[in-house]
């Protein structure tokens, strides 16, 4: 084994894509553009459920330059018709098919595509669609439809269900001398990304198709295609460098994907559709979730009891699930606990993973009962969590792969000024504000996915490496040069970074806060089999310096072959390349998680956030002031990006806490603030400061490089802290999400 020269993983580096980004030479899915392009317009459904009795198309049709309108009534064929295809994340179900039939299953659901020679026609003539209907009665509040409420029953591909008891919950709840049992409730959410979901279809003549889809999988969406239309994988190519933001809504294919692909094939014509920002409120979103959470504990501040319930709204055609329920018995030591995770059928589209999915809701929950726990205790909410740590995974009786929580609880609490902290509620007073201190523990599975990577090198000293990745924001292109550059001894500047293409090799969808670890480690692997390729040609190579040297006593670095010991015993990549007739050296190498670690280890990353909210006591309005967060993540790969990723998820996490609702109107079944003017997420000015301690983590065994991954985790427990101090500055504890203003008064 060659021991990697390490010069750039580690170090802050800007990201490589970042001026492209500013500048506008990125090239999003709804910019690639083609002779002759066509336009599609999503016109959305009225009701929420019920059937399509008659669509009008005339007068759209009789508009200039529209070319088509697509309805149940015409749309093509599919082979969709003949199979159930599921995608790679889609739950257990019947996935959505647009324009299928008549039926309505949800308000805002697409009921036709027009197709016009632009933009604006297309929209124009949309609103010319006249679509009738006939209303059945509908049920889209989660409060009446949890009397329903079931285990689902079968499981998704990835999500763990709720753990098997332990021990006996109920009996040591009654027994325990302090109790608690509450409800806390999540409002349902919209993922927001900056980018709208939109698709541009290059039409390349004789059934081929280039699709240009904002997604974060591509070869999921090529999957799509080709099973939904009966293409064979040579006809479809998805391309989309890059992605304005997904966090979930991007892992699963979107309606706009199979009507631009629709109407591109039954065309012969280059056709693009956009959604518009309403419209990205008519897909997958967080689920409204109410737990209910019991605790016991001792007078010693011991947790002799949990019992986490929890119910989330589902559609009629999948079972959406996440892990929401199983953190409460995982994050703390207690050998009673019990779960409970149920679905309640709504007539809505099914929900979507949004940003950790499950544990911010589950963990907002569990922590806001902690430190309910901790007050009555009259216990520092530190201490009574350190007085419960949990040294193994009492989920599944397996050792943690690492866990440095107590450091990040620790390293957190000093940097926060936490043991100046005043207990007493309301105690903390400056001009009109009151000032509360709250924090909170979060948490989220560490993965590592199979994945491939090609790596192929000029004598030159250039390389590229290949991966069909994707890089929604989090870092991806720059981490996965510092790594190439590392791995086969060359200048960041001399590797480029090809992702986001189906051609290249198999990547899952980046998702799960999983690719740094699995697409990281596979172009690790690549560049680790060019080296042994280049020392081979090397050794071949007439009167070699390096003919009698092992791999571990070569240094690959600066383009040359070098030994350890005698640095004037050297080849350079050019001459070995040459020497073994090869104009490129081209590797593909492929990485999978270790079995047995999976099932001999729990991994998980850890976080201890810290939070300072100040409440205008007459206006009830809340600011963020000052957030620490400290993550144990592994192995950081480049503390600049890693740091953007903790903040993105912390602001998410303000968001969440304070001003992130999608609010529903029952009588109408619908989602109503459909736009960022009522979705209100949080702005620079909602923003202060927020300060970002990596702890130091060794993990041998999550990944090859040690990485656990950081896409996720900032965001959970930040609601959780925040209503936490909320309780702090004010004394009164909010346990719905978001804490608007009419909850602090
Ligand atoms: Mo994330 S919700 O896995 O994009």
């Amino acid at each position: 084994m060659t021991i990697p020269n390490e010069t750039y993983v580690g170090t802050p580096r800007q990201r490589v894509d970042g001026r492209a980004k500013v500048t506008g030479a990125a090239t999003y899915a709804a910019e690639f553009t083609a002779p002759d392009l066509a336009y599609g317009y999503v016109v959305s459904g009225a009701i929420a459920k019920g059937t399509i009795t008659a669509i009008d198309s005339s007068a759209a049709l009789a508009m200039p330059g529209v070319l088509h309108v697509f309805t149940h009534e015409n749309r093509p064929r599919t082979a969709w018709l003949s199979s159930n295809f599921r995608d790679e994340v889609a739950p257990p179900g019947s996935p959505f098919r647009a324009l299928y039939d008549k039926h309505i299953v949800y308000s805002g659901q697409p009921v036709a595509l027009v197709v016009a020679e632009d933009f604006d026609t297309a929209r124009d003539a949309a609103a010319l669609v006249r679509v009738t209907y006939d209303t059945e009665a509908h049920a889209t509040d989660l409060d009446q439809e949890r009397a329903k409420a079931y285990v689902p029953p079968k499981k998704r591909s990835g999500i763990e269900p709720p753990p098997k008891p332990r021990g006996d919950a109920p009996g040591a709840y009654d027994a325990a001398p302090f109790k608690l049992r509450q409800e806390y409730r999540i409002s349902p959410e919209h993922h927001n990304p900056m980018e709208p979901h939109a698709t541009t279809v290059v039409w390349d003549g004789d059934g081929a198709i280039t699709v240009h889809d904002k997604i974060q999988g591509v070869q999921n969406s090529q999957t799509y295609i080709t099973n939904v239309f009966g293409l064979s994988k040579d006809k479809v190519r998805v391309v989309s460098p890059f992605v304005g933001g997904g966090f979930g809504s991007g892992l699963r294919p979107q309606y706009q994907l199979y009507l631009a692909v629709m109407a591109s094939l039954a065309l012969e014509r280059s056709v693009r559709v956009v959604l518009t920002r309403d419209q990205m409120f008519t897909f997958g979103y967080r689920p409204g979730t109410i737990n209910t959470l019991s605790l016991g504990a001792d007078a010693q501040g011991a947790l002799q009891s949990i019992t986490h319930e929890a119910v989330a709204g589902t559609s009629h055609f999948e079972d959406y699930q996440e892990v929401v329920v199983n953190w409460s018995g995982g994050t703390y030591h207690c050998d009673n606990v019990s779960f409970d995770y149920k679905l309640a059928k709504l007539d809505t589209y099914t929900p979507a993973d949004m940003r950790a999915p499950g544990a911010p809701l589950g963990m907002f929950a569990l922590e806001s009962a902690m430190d309910e726990m901790a007050e009555a205790l009259h216990l520092d909410p530190l201490e009574f969590r350190l007085r419960n740590y949990a040294e193994t995974d009492e989920n599944t009786g397996n050792p943690f792969t690492s866990k440095a929580l107590r450091e990040a609880y620790r390293q957190g609490a000093e940097q926060f000024g936490w043991s100046r902290r005043n207990h007493t509620p309301r105690s903390m007073k400056e001009g009109h504000e009151l000032v509360g201190w709250g924090m909170a523990t979060g948490m989220w599975e560490a993965q590592m996915q199979q994945t491939s990577a090609r790596a192929t090198l000029w004598p030159d000293g250039r390389l590229e490496v290949a991966c069909a990745t994707a890089d929604i924001g989090t870092g991806t292109y720059t981490i996965l040069t510092q790594i190439a550059a590392d791995s086969l001894g060359v200048g960041m500047d001399q590797v480029s970074v090809k992702i986001g293409d189906s051609s290249l090799p198999t990547s899952p969808v980046q998702g799960g806060s999983w690719t740094a670890a699995s697409a990281g480690a596979a172009v690790q692997a690549a560049c680790f089999k060019a080296r042994e390729s280049l020392l081979d040609a090397a050794q071949k190579m007439d009167g070699s310096p390096l003919a009698d040297a092992t791999a571990d006593q070569v240094v690959f670095a600066n383009g040359r072959m070098t030994l350890r010991d005698d640095a004037a015993r050297a080849v350079s990549y050019a001459d070995a390349m040459r020497a073994a007739g090869l104009d490129t050296l081209a590797v593909e190498e492929t990485v999978k998680p270790d079995p047995k670690v999976q099932k001999s280890f729990s991994s998980y990353t850890h976080s201890a956030v810290f939070v300072e909210v100040r409440v205008d006591e007459e206006l009830g309005v809340v600011r963020v002031t000052r957030v620490v967060d400290a993550v144990a993540a592994g192995r950081i790969l480049n503390p600049l990006t890693a740091r953007s990723q903790i903040i993105g998820g912390v602001v998410f996490g303000i968001g969440m806490a304070l001003t992130e609702e999608t609010m529903a109107d029952h009588a109408l079944g619908r989602f109503m603030n459909h736009n960022l003017a009522e979705y209100h997420v949080p702005s620079n000015a909602d923003i202060q400061g927020i300060e970002v301690i990596f702890v130091e983590e060794n993990d041998s065994k999550t990944s090859p490089m040690g990485v656990k991954g950081l896409g996720e985790i900032g965001i959970v427990g930040t609601a959780a802290a925040i209503a936490n101090a909320i309780h702090h500055a004010t004394g009164r504890r909010v346990r719905s999400l978001p804490i608007t203003i009419d909850k602090v008064l």
